[in-house]
C-alpha cells in the first residue's frame, strides 16, 4: 500500500472546494487593492534560499541535485524569487510594484499542528516604495484579506514589531556587527523555547563579546513587555544622537498607527516588540497575524525588507510584504464556522424520461451549459424516482424534467428541489427560469 508522504496532503473534491473558497477570497481582496498576480517557479537554484532566507529555513529545504548536476531546491517561500523577478526588470518597471501570488511552498518541518511540509501561501508585496504608506497598505490588505471571510477582531489580531527599534535597543546594550542578527534570531525564539535553551542560544549568539548574556536576556524581557508606543519611547534616553533617532522612529510608529486607524483596521493592531520574524532579510516594521481563539497560531507574517533586491545584485528597491498560509486559515475558519458554503453542486439536474429522448436531452444540455447553467444528467435513463434521488444527492437546486409529453411540446418541467414548486418552460426560457 502506498501512503501520502508525511506533511503532504491529498485534496479530495470537498477539500479542493474549501481551498478554492479561500483562494477566491484572497484573490478578490488583493485585486480590490489594485494588486496584480504573478507566479514564480516552484524549483529554484539552491543558493537563492541558502543565501537569502536565513538559517532556520536552510535546515528545512527540500533540496537535491538534478540530472544536470545543479544544486536545486523546491521553494520554501516566494520572496527571494519575487525579489529576483522584480529586480531583473527594475529599470523599466512601473512603481510601486503591487504583486500577489498564491502557490505551494515546501519546508521539511518537524511534524506539528498547523505546520505541514507542503502548504499553500498567499503573498502580497509592494516594491519600489519606501514610505510608511506602503507598510500601511500591506498591513491593511493582510487584515482585509482575513476579514473578507467574516473574521473579526475578536478572532485574530496583528502583532506589530519593529526591527529598527530592536537594532537601536541592542546597539545601546553593546551588541553590534553580525551579532545583531544572531541576537535578533534568539529574540524571535523568546516565546517559543525553554529558559534554559534561551540562555544557551543567547550565550552562543554573544560568543566573543563583552555583553553579559543573562543581563541582556532580562533587558530584552523588559523591552518585549512594553506594549504601547509611549512606553517604548521611555525605554531609551532622551537627547543625543540615539535620542533623536528614537524620536524619529517613534514618530513613524505614530504615523503608521494613525494611518491604520483611518483605514478602519486599528482594532486589529497590537504593538508588540516580541515580533521580530525569523527570516534574515527583514529590515523595519515586521508583523504577524495570530488567531486569538483556539490555539493562537500564526496566520500570516511579513514586514519590510529593503535590502533584498540589492543583495541579489539588482538596483536598490525598498520592499514590504506578507505571506499567509492556507493551513491555519482553513483550521480557523472551521473552528469559528466561517468556512462558507462549498461550491460543489450543479444548478440543475436534467431528468431524462427514456433512452429515446437522450439525443434531444444532450442537445438541450449542451445549450444550457453554453448559456452558463451548471448542469448534470444521468448516464442511464432509469426510473424518475432514481433520477430525482440522484438530483438530490448531487445537491442540485432544480430538476429539469424532459419526459415524452414535454418533448412532444418542446418544453420542460422545472422543479425547485428546495421548495417543491413546479413550472413549465420553453427550452430557450430555461436559463431565466432557473434564476
Ligand atoms: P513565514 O512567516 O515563513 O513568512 O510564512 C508566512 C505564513 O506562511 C505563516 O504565518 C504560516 O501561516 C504559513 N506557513 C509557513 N510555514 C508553514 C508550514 N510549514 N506549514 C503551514 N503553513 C506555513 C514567509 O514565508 C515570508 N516569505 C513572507 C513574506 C512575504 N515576507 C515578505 N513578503
Amino acid at each position: 500500500m502506498f501512503k501520502v508522504l508525511p506533511g503532504f496532503r491529498e485534496f479530495y473534491p470537498e477539500d479542493c472546494a474549501k481551498k478554492n473558497y479561500i483562494f477566491a477570497h484572497w484573490r478578490n481582496t488583493a485585486k480590490s487593492f489594485g494588486f496584480v498576480e504573478f507566479e514564480p517557479p516552484v524549483l529554484e537554484q539552491l543558493d537563492l534560499f541558502t543565501e537569502k532566507s536565513g538559517e532556520e529555513i536552510k535546515s528545512q529545504l527540500f533540496e537535491f541535485v538534478d540530472k544536470g548536476e545543479r544544486a536545486v531546491s523546491l521553494r520554501p517561500e516566494m520572496t527571494p524569487s519575487l525579489a529576483r523577478m522584480v529586480g531583473a526588470r527594475a529599470a523599466g518597471i512601473r512603481r510601486p510594484v503591487k504583486w500577489f501570488a498564491i502557490g505551494e511552498n515546501y519546508r521539511y518541518e518537524r511534524q506539528q499542528k498547523g505546520r505541514l511540509r507542503a502548504f499553500f501561501q498567499y503573498n502580497a508585496d509592494i516594491l519600489g516604495e519606501n514610505s510608511i504608506n506602503a507598510d500601511a497598505e500591506i498591513i491593511c490588505l493582510l487584515i482585509e484579506s482575513l476579514r473578507s471571510f467574516g473574521l473579526t477582531s475578536s478572532e485574530f489580531k496583528l502583532r506589530l514589531g519593529d526591527r529598527n527599534l530592536w537594532v537601536l535597543f541592542l546597539q545601546s546594550a553593546g551588541v553590534d556587527g553580525d551579532r545583531l542578527v544572531s541576537v535578533l534570531s534568539v529574540v524571535d525564539k523568546f516565546e517559543k523555547v525553554s529558559p534554559q535553551a534561551l540562555s544557551e542560544m543567547m550565550a552562543e549568539a554573544l560568543a566573543g563579546s563583552q555583553v553579559d548574556s543573562e543581563e541582556l536576556i532580562s533587558k530584552i524581557r523588559a523591552f518585549i513587555a512594553l506594549k504601547d508606543v509611549d512606553s517604548m519611547r521611555s525605554a531609551f534616553p532622551e537627547g543625543g544622537e540615539l535620542g533623536s533617532k528614537i524620536d524619529e522612529r517613534i514618530a513613524d510608529w505614530k504615523t503608521l498607527l494613525m494611518l491604520l486607524d483611518n483605514m478602519g483596521v486599528g482594532d486589529f493592531i497590537s504593538p508588540d516588540l516580541g515580533i521580530v520574524r525569523g527570516l534574515a532579510y527583514y529590515t523595519g516594521f515586521v508583523f504577524e497575524a495570530f488567531q486569538t481563539v483556539g490555539t493562537g497560531r500564526a496566520l500570516a507574517g511579513g514586514g519590510r525588507y529593503d535590502n533584498l533586491v540589492k543583495k541579489l545584485g539588482y538596483q536598490d528597491m525598498p520592499a514590504v510584504g506578507f505571506g499567509m498560509g492556507d493551513v491555519t486559515v482553513s483550521d480557523l475558519l472551521e473552528l469559528v464556522g466561517k468556512g462558507g458554503s462549498l461550491d460543489m453542486s450543479p444548478d440543475a439536474y436534467l431528468i431524462i424520461g427514456s433512452e429515446d429522448l437522450r439525443p434531444m436531452a444532450l442537445k438541450l444540455a449542451g445549450d444550457l451549459r453554453r448559456a452558463g447553467v451548471k448542469l448534470d444528467y444521468p448516464f442511464k435513463a432509469s426510473g424518475y424516482g432514481k433520477q430525482f434521488k440522484q438530483a438530490d444527492a448531487v445537491g442540485a437546486s432544480y430538476a429539469i424534467i424532459l419526459g415524452e409529453d414535454e418533448a412532444r411540446k418542446n418544453i420542460v418541467k422545472i422543479k425547485n428541489l428546495k421548495t417543491g414548486s413546479e413550472s413549465e418552460a420553453a427550452f430557450e426560457d430555461i436559463p431565466s427560469a432557473l434564476k
